[in-house]
C-alpha cells in the first residue's frame, strides 16, 4: 500500500491551495492550530464556497456557525432533507409549511443561488446525495455550478456529515474540515453552563475545586458535547451533587458509550504473564518497560514506549501476550476492532479512528491493542474498489497518530501474515519493536503442558512432560491446549484420572496446522529473519519441507 493520499490535518483543512512558502516568515496567527471554529471563519471570511465539515455533532457545528453568522452579519439557514431550507433554530413543525419546496436538494441549490443577502447555508443530510447509494449526478452537478456561483458572493455552503464521503467529481470545489471532539475547554463551558442553570436550585450542589474541575474535564474527553452533558445531568440526578467523585461515573459512562461505538472494548480479563510459557525474550522486554509510564521514568529521561507488533504463527500466543502485558502493567486494555470498523455498521471514517484514539488517550495511560491487523486491513481492501481509499485514509490516520503520539497510549498490534500489512507500519519510529512468534520449541512446549495441566488443576509432576513435549513437535500452544482439554473430556468419560497416556492419544489424534500450512509458515520466518526479533530468544529456523524430493 502507498502512502495514504491524504493525512489527518485537523482541524487544518485539505485544500488544493498550495501552502505558502517556507521562506516567508509566518505570523502568529497561521502556525498556530487553529480551533475549529477559527478556521471555519477563516475559510468562511476567505470565501472558500463549499466548506464540509466532517462531525457527529451538527447541533455544535451549528452553534459555532450561528456565532460566526452572528458576527459577520450574516443569517444562518440549515437545510434539511426534511424541511427543506429554513432559519437556524427555527420550530420544526412551523417552518414545514413556510419552507417552499426546497426539501428536494436541487430545489434547495437553486435557492442559494436565488438568495442575494449574505448567509451562511449549513446542509445537514447533504452527504446522502453527494456518495454511496443514493448518489445523484445531477446533484452534484449543481453543487458544482453553485461552488462557482458563490465564489464571488457573500454566501457560504457548509455541508456537515458524520462520515467523510466525498465523490470524486467533487474533491476539487470542496474543502474539509475535521471538526474534532470537544476539548477540556468546551466541557468546561459546559459545565459553567449547568452549573448556571441549576444555580437557584438549593437541593443542587456543585463541588468542584480547580483539581476536581480539571480531572473532570479530562475524563470527559472521547465524549461528544451532547453526551458529556447526559453524563453530567445523570450525575445530577443520581445523588443531587456533581463533585470529584462523578468521575468515576463518567469513567463508567464512558464504558457504555465505548461499547456502543462498537470500535473498543475494555478487556477487563488480563492475563498473568507467568502463563505465558516461552517468548523468553518478549517477556524480558515487557518487563523491563513495566514502569516506563511512572512519572519517576519519565523524570529520568526515559520516553514512554510507543508499540509493538506481534507476528507470527496463529495460535502462539500473541493475544494471550496482549492481555499479559495488560496485567503485568497493570494498565486498561483496549480492544480496537479495526475489522468491524471497516464493516457497514459502524461508518467507515478516519473520524471514528479519530474518536477511538481520542478515547484511549483520554483513559491513558492505557494499552491500545489492535489484534489480527492484517485481516482487518485484508478486508477492507477486498470490499471494492471505493472502500480502498477509505482504509489507506483510516490507516493513515492511525500511522500518524502512532509517529507523533506523545501520549502514553501503548499500541499492541498482532498480525499472521504480513502480506496485507503496509510497509509503512513496519518502517523504523512508528513502533518500538517487531517480534516475531514462532511455533514453541521443545522446552516451550513442556511449560506449556505444565500452564495448562496446572490450570485445570493437575501436578505436573504426574506427567511426563518432556515425552510429551517430544510428542508435540510442531504444535501451537492453542493446539497443545485443546489436546488437553479433549485428553481431559476422555478421561472424564471413562472416570479414569488424567495421565500421560491419554494425553499423547490425543496428540496421536491432531493434525497440527504447521503441517498444512508449513508453506506459508516458512515464507513467514523468511520473512521474519533480519526484520523482526525472535520472541523466544532463539534464532527463527527455517522449517524443513516433509515432502520427499524426487528427482525424475
Ligand atoms: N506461549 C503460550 N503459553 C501459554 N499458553 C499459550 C501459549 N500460546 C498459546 N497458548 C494458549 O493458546 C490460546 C490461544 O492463543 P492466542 O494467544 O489466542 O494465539 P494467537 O497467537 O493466535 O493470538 C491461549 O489463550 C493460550 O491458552
Ligand atoms: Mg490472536
Amino acid at each position: 500500500m502507498s502512502e495514504p493520499p491524504i493525512q489527518p490535518t485537523s482541524p487544518t483543512p485539505r485544500t488544493s491551495t498550495p501552502a505558502p512558502r517556507p521562506s516567508v516568515p509566518k505570523p502568529d496567527s497561521i502556525t498556530r492550530r487553529r480551533t475549529p471554529q477559527e478556521e471555519l471563519e477563516v475559510l468562511i471570511r476567505a470565501r472558500y464556497p463549499i466548506i464540509y465539515v466532517v462531525s457527529w455533532e451538527e447541533e455544535r457545528v451549528e452553534r459555532c456557525l450561528r456565532t460566526i453568522a452572528d458576527s459577520r452579519n450574516k443569517k444562518l439557514l440549515v437545510w434539511t432533507v426534511t424541511q427543506g431550507i429554513v432559519k437556524s433554530g427555527a420550530e420544526p413543525q412551523r417552518s414545514k409549511s413556510t419552507s417552499g419546496n426546497t426539501t428536494d436538494p436541487i430545489a434547495a441549490l437553486d435557492a442559494v443561488i436565488d438568495q442575494v443577502e449574505p448567509a451562511i447555508y449549513l446542509f445537514k443530510d447533504f452527504h446522502l446525495f453527494t456518495s454511496g447509494d443514493r448518489c445523484n449526478m445531477q446533484v452534484i452537478r449543481r453543487l458544482r455550478d453553485v461552488a462557482h456561483h458563490v465564489r464571488d458572493t457573500y454566501k457560504s455552503i457548509v455541508i456537515v456529515s458524520p462520515v467523510m464521503n466525498i465523490a470524486s467529481d467533487l474533491a476539487k470545489d470542496i474543502t474539509v474540515v475535521e471538526f474534532g471532539l470537544p476539548g477540556p475547554e468546551d466541557f468546561n463551558q459546559l459545565l459553567l453552563r449547568i452549573v448556571e442553570d441549576v444555580k437557584d436550585n438549593p437541593q443542587i450542589r456543585i463541588n468542584l475545586d480547580g483539581e476536581a474541575r480539571e480531572r473532570l474535564l479530562n475524563a470527559a474527553r472521547g465524549l461528544t458535547l451532547k453526551e458529556a452533558e447526559n453524563v453530567f445531568a445523570k450525575t445530577l440526578v443520581l445523588d443531587g451533587k456533581l463533585d470529584a467523585d462523578d468521575i468515576s461515573v463518567v469513567f463508567s459512562e464512558k464504558q457504555q458509550i465505548i461499547k456502543k461505538s462498537g470500535l473498543l472494548e475494555y478487556c477487563d480479563t488480563p492475563e498473568e504473564i507467568n502463563q505465558v510459557a516461552g517468548l523468553k525474550n518478549l517477556k524480558e522486554w515487557l518487563t523491563k518497560r513495566t514502569i516506563a509510564f511512572s512519572d519517576r521514568a519519565a523524570k529520568y529521561g526515559l520516553p514512554s514506549p510507543k508499540g509493538v507488533l506481534l507476528l507470527g504463527v496463529q495460535g502462539c500466543g500473541k493475544s494471550l501476550c496482549a492481555k499479559a502485558i495488560a496485567g503485568l502493567w497493570k494498565l486498561p486494555l483496549l480492544r480496537f476492532d479495526l475489522g468491524r470498523m471497516f464493516s457497514s455498521l459502524v461508518g467507515s471514517s478516519e473520524e471514528n479512528i479519530r474518536r477511538a484514539i481520542v478515547t484511549a488517550e483520554s483513559i491513558a495511560p492505557a494499552i491500545l491493542w489492535i489484534d489480527e491487523i492484517d485481516k482487518a486491513l485484508a478486508g477492507s481492501s477486498n470490499g471494492g474498489g471505493s472502500d480502498g481509499g477509505t482504509a489507506s485514509r483510516v490507516f493513515g490516520t492511525l500511522l500518524t497518530w502512532l509517529s507523533e503520539k506523545t501520549s502514553p497510549v501503548f499500541v499492541i498490534a498482532t498480525a499472521n501474515d504480513i502480506s496485507n500489512l503496509p510497509p509503512e507500519l513496519l518502517r523504523k519510529g512508528r513502533l518500538d519493536e517487531i517480534f516475531f512468534v514462532d511455533l514453541p520449541l521443545e522446552e516451550e512446549r513442556q511449560e506449556i503442558f505444565k500452564i495448562h495441566l496446572r490450570r485445570r488443576g493437575r501436578r505436573s509432576s504426574e506427567f511426563n512432560l518432556l515425552e510429551l513435549s517430544k510428542l508435540s513437535d510442531g504444535f501451537s500452544g492453542a493446539e497443545i491446549e485443546e489436546a488437553i482439554t479433549s485428553a481431559l473430556f476422555d478421561s472424564f468419560s471413562r472416570q479414569v484420572p488424567l495421565d500421560t497416556d491419554i494425553i499423547k492419544a490425543s496428540l496421536a489424534e491432531t493434525v497440527p496446522l504447521s503441517k498444512t500450512m508449513h508453506e506459508e509458515i516458512n515464507r513467514l520466518r523468511n520473512w521474519a529473519a533480519g526484520r523482526a526479533r525472535p520472541a523466544s530468544g532463539v534464532v527463527a529456523r527455517v522449517m524443513e519441507d516433509p515432502r520427499r524430493k524426487i528427482e525424475l
